[in-house]
């Protein structure tokens, strides 16, 4: 280990052991009388674990068949046997059964009464936008993923909803920006690309208690970088969560989709609405690639977290850095709040070049396993400039990132041949160590 921020290295094997609170990972927390599609406690799971949630949660075998996996249910239209009565399904954008499946499985996960399925995190989360009303105000962090942030600006403000761009971590200054008309406050934690942290509980009792103004918003949590393996919003307070499962749900860089879920069965409905009447809904063979990844989520997301502490721990000690980003480094301004509200820190680790732009531009044009491209969560590494790809749309905004940003998905190759490989690429903008 290397540093006064050293972070377990991955040999160690990262999360298994100590560190971390419980934090309600395993039981307990679920709502129970649900019985629509995308509920997952008609299945009887609240007691079991994570893993075995992922595996079963509403995918018992086909009773028809046998079949251990749900079926691709491909039809678009559904027979009915007198009009108006149906089996479940009429019309494959209202509910399909491969839809309603990763619903419920990832309903399961996040410890929600319901869940809901999206073609990309983006229309996951102009559904949840739709909440609003013209003259409603919302706060979105400093430092949100830039296209959440044009979503809301962009499309939201000439529609007539404000927003307003807050340091999430900064309590006062959330209270300070809360208005009588705030309906919504919206959370990433950790965020992207510069991985802080909100403490969830804390914001969920200022946004909850109105301490300002005297009446309650919705907290919304992007769970997106941390997955409900690592945190699970809803238990801490959150309303609603939302995430782009073209990250770690999916995890294979094969599928663009979005999910939504909340415990609170009437929001539900009032999302399900938006779902349905505008139609982002993600085809059946996405859903099933999301089911598909959302299995192994757990075991993705251990070599994840080991692989990213070990590369924290190398750009620390590397020269040519100049500030490493990651929540598992004990000198993370969050890293306390990420010890005790998630399993582990994570995949996602971002760092500053004392060497600016043109030094992150050459590391990023010199990695070879680190594949040069914008997404993440999947199983490879991928290594990209938010400046100039994922956060170019935020370039002239109040969210705009340091030219000499570098964001790094850390996937899960092996460990050592990870660090050899940036180590060459940052030996050539700062001499070897
Ligand atoms: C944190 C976060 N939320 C939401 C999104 C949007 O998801 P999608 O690209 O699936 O629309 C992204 C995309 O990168 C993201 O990183």
């Amino acid at each position: 280990m290397t540093g006064p921020g050293a972070t377990s290295g991955f040999e160690s094997g990262g999360f298994e052991s100590g560190g971390f609170e419980s934090g309600g990972f395993e039981s307990g927390g679920f709502e129970s009388g649900c019985f629509e599609s995308g509920c997952f406690d008609r299945w009887g799971l609240e007691g079991w674990g994570f893993e075995t949630r992922a595996i079963h949660a509403g995918q018992e075998p086909d009773r028809v068949t046998g079949a251990v996996l749900p079926p691709l249910s491909l039809a678009t239209t559904y027979a009915q046997d007198a009009v108006g009565a149906h089996r479940g399904y009429e019309y494959s954008r209202s509910a399909n059964p491969t839809r309603a499946t990763l619903e419920t499985a990832l309903a399961a996960l996040e410890g929600a009464r319901r869940g809901l399925a999206f073609a990309s995190g983006l229309g996951a989360e102009d559904a949840v936008l739709h909440l609003l009303r013209p003259g409603d105000h919302l706060l979105v962090p400093r430092d949100a993923y830039g296209g959440t942030y044009r979503l809301v600006d962009r499309v939201w403000g000439p529609l007539g909803v404000a927003h307003t761009p807050v340091d999430l971590a900064d309590l006062d200054a959330v209270r300070a920006a809360l208005r009588p008309s705030t309906r919504m406050v919206w959370a990433e934690t950790p965020s992207n690309p510069l991985l802080n942290i909100v403490d969830i509980a804390a914001l969920a009792e200022v946004v909850h208690g109105g301490v300002v103004h005297g009446q309650g918003a919705l907290l919304v949590v992007d769970n997106t970088f941390a997955t409900p393996y690592l945190q699970r919003p809803l238990a801490l307070g959150a309303d609603i969560v939302v995430h782009s499962t073209t990250k770690y749900l999916g995890g294979h860089s094969d599928v663009v989709g979005g999910f939504v879920a909340t415990r609170d069965g009437a929001r539900a409905d009032e999302i399900a609405f938006f779902q349905n009447a505008i139609g982002a809904v993600p085809s059946p063979f996405d859903c099933y690639l999301v089911l598909r990844g959302a299995k192994t989520l757990a075991v993705r997301m251990d070599r994840h977290c080991g692989n990213a502490a070990a590369v924290a721990d190398r750009l620390a000690s590397h020269p040519a850095v100049g500030r490493v980003l990651y929540p598992g480094l004990a000198t993370h301004p969050g890293h306390q709040v990420a010890a005790r509200q998630m399993r582990g820190f994570g995949g996602m680790v971002s760092f500053v070049l004392r060497g600016g732009e043109t030094a992150a531009l050459e590391v990023a044009r010199s990695t070879e396993l680190f594949t040069l491209a914008e997404s993440l969560g999947a199983v490879e590494s991928l290594i990209e400039h938010p400046h100039r790809m994922t956060h170019s749309s935020v370039a002239d905004s109040p969210l705009a990132v340091d030219p000499g940003l570098l964001r790094l998905s850390v996937g899960i190759e092996t460990g050592a041949d990870l660090l050899a490989d940036l180590t060459q690429a940052l030996d050539r903008v700062g001499g070897p160590r």
